[in-house]
């Protein structure tokens, strides 16, 4: 195992000459307006049911702590930001940044860094005090060349099955059965389509890359995995073919209309009786709670069988765009962002937990309990289909390999060579 429990992101963590003013240092400014605070508006993906419920909840208290800054909601829908990352390249090209924006801590962050789109905010951790109150892996994620561009918000989970008893039990299977390996879920898996009913379902091909990461991290372990980003482990090796495979298999126990719906539509199925399993990132517990469902008796959850003890992380983290039209907006935002209020309430609504060590997690339920837990004494490793392990480019190109292979347009090995080209080698 790699010593530090959040590995660097080393891909293009180059020296960066930004000539930046730091974070005081944005033109314009004004927007119209003394200061360029009369309002904020914020970029996001969270745009509809448990997303928009958890970005309220972190709007109460923006609006509780700021009140003479209008929070202007930049939400693009589309899960995973699959729409909304297209949409802020194009603003951020033609010079019309959101106030600030929603990136993944890790590659996806560097992506934006290196293009000189964001300011860096080290000045604010000062003065907000976040040194302290961040995990010191986290912040070493967060800073390139001493400099630090984003303030996260949650760390959330990928690696995570959500099941629903009543339909696990309906194909003869026992709804808290804890399986060892992939292997043997699938078996179960095998049970449940035979008697029927999808056994596991999914969505669109983001959804899926989220569902290919947790199966490479079963077939591979913690380091192999880590080292299909550092480009120490072979793409075009036996373990990923035999990944792949179980990718194979477990996508022909999916649902027929995956490639229309996004993941609350893969969740819903499960809250609603409709599939017996669903692998997505712990947005799903925000969904369950939402629906008022409860567990054991409504759902069940655990990490995907075969990477139980290895935390599949990801953070949501908020920039201060270049031009930013309203930088003291922007920065009242981060400041309710990183507040332990704030990041409670965003929280408890999200499904995620705190980054902010400090923060109050006693009245989060019992999923988020686990969470908080693994977090502090799992492996962690950087999930793929949310920015952590690999640039937006890289991402894109596998999104677009995995679709191929799952609407039948390419072979398995041509998958693995797609795979393989896409991570650079
Ligand atoms: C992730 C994001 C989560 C959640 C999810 C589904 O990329 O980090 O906060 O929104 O997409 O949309």
């Amino acid at each position: 195992m790699k010593s530090n429990r959040i590995l660097m992101v080393a891909a293009g963590a180059s020296a960066l000459a930004l000539g930046l003013a730091g974070c005081g240092g944005t033109d314009g400014g004004d927007g119209g307006e003394s200061g360029g605070n009369a309002e904020v508006e914020v970029f996001t993906w969270w745009a509809a049911g448990s997303e928009k419920a958890g970005l309220d909840a972190l709007v109460g208290v923006f609006d509780d702590q700021h009140p003479d800054t209008k929070f202007v909601n930049g939400a693009v829908a589309g899960g995973a930001g699959s729409t909304a990352k297209d949409l802020l390249q194009s603003r951020l090209q033609q010079g019309d940044p959101p106030d600030t924006f929603q990136a993944h801590a890790g590659a996806e962050l560097q992506d934006y860094i290196d293009a000189a789109q964001v300011e860096d905010v080290s000045d604010l951790y000062e003065e907000f005090g976040l040194n302290e109150a961040f995990p010191a892996d986290l912040i070493d994620r967060l800073t390139v060349d001493g400099a630090i561009y984003s303030v996260p918000a949650n760390i959330h989970r990928a690696n995570m099955v959500w099941g629903n008893p009543s339909v696990i039990s309906d194909a003869g299977l026992d709804p808290e059965a804890e399986y060892a390996s992939l292997d043997e879920w699938i078996d179960a898996l095998e049970e449940i389509d035979a008697s029927g009913v999808t056994a596991l379902s999914v969505a669109q091909p983001w959804t899926q890359v989220n569902l290919l990461e947790t199966v490479l991290l079963a077939g591979l372990g913690a380091d192999s995995y880590e080292g299909l980003w550092s480009g120490e482990t072979d793409w075009t090796g036996a373990e990923v073919t035999a990944a792949l495979e179980d990718f194979e298999t477990l996508m022909s126990l999916t649902n027929d209309d995956r490639d229309g719906l996004d993941w609350p539509d893969a969740t819903q199925q499960v809250i609603d009786g409709d599939a017996a399993f669903n692998v997505m990132g712990d947005w799903a517990e925000a969904a369950f709670q939402e629906a008022g469902a409860e567990a054991p008796a409504d759902y069940v959850y655990f990490p995907v069988p075969g990477t139980d003890g290895v935390f599949d992380f990801l953070a949501d983290s908020f920039t201060l765009p270049v031009g930013a039209p309203h930088p003291e907006g922007a920065k009242a935002w981060l400041d309710s962002v990183s507040s332990a209020e704030g990041q409670e309430a965003f929280n408890m609504a999200k499904g995620s937990i705190p980054a902010r060590t400090d923060a109050d997690t006693s009245e989060f339920g019992a999923y988020q309990q686990t969470a908080v837990e693994s977090f502090q004494s799992d492996t962690i490793v950087s999930s793929l289909a949310h920015g952590a392990a690999v640039p937006v480019s890289v991402l894109n190109q596998i999104t677009d390999a995995t679709s191929k292979f799952t609407t039948g347009a390419s072979d398995l090995a041509t998958y693995q060579e797609e795979l393989a080209a896409a991570a650079g080698e």
